[in-house]
């Protein structure tokens, strides 16, 4: 098998969570921004095709050392709804790139029983990848590994007004009292139903911006921003994000409960 067949450059190798990380304090869900693989490329003279190709390695070894490491959910962010407006070369080259991508990793990610998903308004995308995407989501539907999500063609606010066009409609349908409308109910009608919000996001190569991820989904979660390229982001860079969220005190609005902030008022 070639080096970069499979999701895995060595399957047989389980890498172990690195020294000084608590195990029981991992985020459970890692939520990543991959940007970079242009910058990436035209530093080494190459065309922007090869970043992203090198994107995908990256990719591949950060969902593996996750899973090896026990993160329950890995979602990035591989299309955004702007992303349309790249030259359409790149964008057409990004599209075959995830059908192709998808085909052949699809038999380890079926071994390694990683769940995957595709989050993002699909029916946009050409129509062969919609059928490899609905085809690996059935396959691997009751797998009960990672779960890995792809957001290809993805806008938070998007998302948030296909959830608000769905609770109208419920509501009209006399579905849906407007006054039960809650956060839950709400967060229901969101592409990521079923998974829990994420602890962490990862930005690589050191822009600050959310850039219309996950917008509600991230509400409380630690923000990591690397100056990494993605294509560079390795087990290193990863556990270095982990460290940087292990060193963090998460309030959720609170007080600190170990804190003395309680008896100063
Ligand atoms: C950002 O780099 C990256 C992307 C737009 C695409 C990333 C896609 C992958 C790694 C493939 C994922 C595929 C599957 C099917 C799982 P950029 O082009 O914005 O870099 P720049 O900011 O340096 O120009």
């Amino acid at each position: 098998m070639s080096r970069t067949s499979a999701i895995t450059t060595d399957q047989t190798k389980v890498c172990t969570l690195p020294t000084g990380l608590d195990k029981g304090r991992l985020p459970s869900h890692i939520a990543v921004i991959m940007d970079g693989n242009g910058r990436w490329a035209k530093s080494r003279g190459l065309p922007r095709a090869l970043g992203h190709r090198a994107g995908v390695e990256a990719l591949k070894t950060t969902l593996r050392l996750c899973s090896d490491w026990g993160i329950k959910a890995l979602t990035v962010y591989a299309f955004s709804t702007e992303n349309w407006s790249r030259p359409e070369d790149e964008v057409n080259f990004l599209m075959a790139l995830f059908e192709r991508v998808l085909q052949n990793e699809l038999e380890s990610l079926q071994n390694e029983k990683v769940r995957i998903n595709f989050l993002g308004d699909l029916d946009s995308l050409p129509r062969r990848l919609q059928q490899l995407i609905e085809e690996a989501r059935n396959l691997t539907a009751m797998n009960k590994g990672i779960s890995f999500n792809v957001c290809t063609n993805y806008g938070g606010r998007r998302e948030l007004v296909l959830a608000a066009q769905k609770l109208a409609k419920r509501s009209l349908n006399g579905d849906l009292d407007p006054d039960m409308i809650d956060e839950n109910i709400f967060a229901s009608e969101l592409f990521t139903a079923s998974l829990v919000d994420p602890d962490l996001l990862i930005r690589t190569s050191g822009e600050r911006r959310i850039s219309n991820f996950l917008l509600w989904q991230l509400a409380y979660a630690e923000i990591h921003v690397t100056d990494v390229l993605w294509p560079d982001f390795d087990e290193q860079a990863l556990s270095k994000a982990l460290f940087d969220y292990q060193s963090r005190c998460r309030r959720f609005g609170g007080l600190d409960p170990m804190s003395s902030e309680h008896h100063h008022l």
